[in-house]
């Protein structure tokens, strides 16, 4: 499949949410991606599922909602109605994942799972027939703006291939540290869904870098 790119909100300008929003939907662009963080799996706080319900008023594109949350289970039924169409919970933070993932499906969204940088991909071998999606965090979660992290290329390459020795149906999302100087390689090693914040919003020209990032 051609690969996507999944705009990540975070460092977009909030008190003027709507023109990013808007921005997004005439770009493109095919997802939003959205960064739910409760200042305890990770060191930073940023916005819940109300927000969501707000942005999902004026968004034409799906929701993508990445939660970066302890004990995601207890939100999963609100994310829904707030209109995430895939919703992803972190490895790290599922005791009983493969009951959050049909959770989340029987509910009619699509699950994600995420991998943290130091999560190896051989830990998804017994769950990966039943994921939508696995997300490969190249940095660590947290904060837009950081720098890629270099081995993630051999990762992706691995999990393409466990996927395809599966028979999986998942695709492979990308998050983190993505620029033009990095998406050709990620595709070129298995990657379906490109994550970019930063990289649009801190640009002269968001529409165009879009575009950029979708022929590269
Ligand atoms: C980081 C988030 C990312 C982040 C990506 O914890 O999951 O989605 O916003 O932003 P950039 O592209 O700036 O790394
Ligand atoms: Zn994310």
């Amino acid at each position: 499949m051609n690969h996507l790119i999944s705009t990540s909100i975070l460092n977009a300008d909030f008190s003027n949410l709507q023109k990013a929003i808007e921005m997004v939907n005439i770009s493109s662009a095919d997802w939003f991606h959205l960064d739910i963080m409760d200042g305890v799996f990770v060191p930073n706080i940023s916005f819940g599922p109300r927000v969501v319900e707000q942005i999902n008023k004026h968004a034409t594109k799906l929701l993508d909602v990445h939660l970066m949350i302890v004990e995601p289970d207890k939100y999963i039924e609100r994310f829904k109605e707030a209109g995430a169409s895939y919703l992803t919970v972190h490895y790290e933070a599922c005791t009983h994942l493969h009951r959050t993932i049909q959770t989340i499906k029987s509910l009619g969204m699509k699950a994600g799972v995420a991998l943290n940088p130091h999560t190896p991909v051989s830990l998804l071998e017994e769950i990966i027939r039943d994921i939508d999606m696995v997300l490969i965090m190249t940095v660590n979660p947290g904060f837009g703006g950081q720098a890629f992290i270099q081995h993630s290329y051999d990762k992706i390459t691995r999990l393409k291939l466990m996927i395809r020795e599966r028979e999986s149906p998942a695709l492979i999302e990308v998050d983190g540290g993505v620029d033009l100087s990095n998406a050709r390689l990620l595709i070129n090693s298995g990657a379906d869904i490109l994550v970019v914040g930063s990289f649009i919003f801190r640009s002269t020209d968001p529409l165009d870098t879009i575009t950029k990032l979708k022929n590269a």
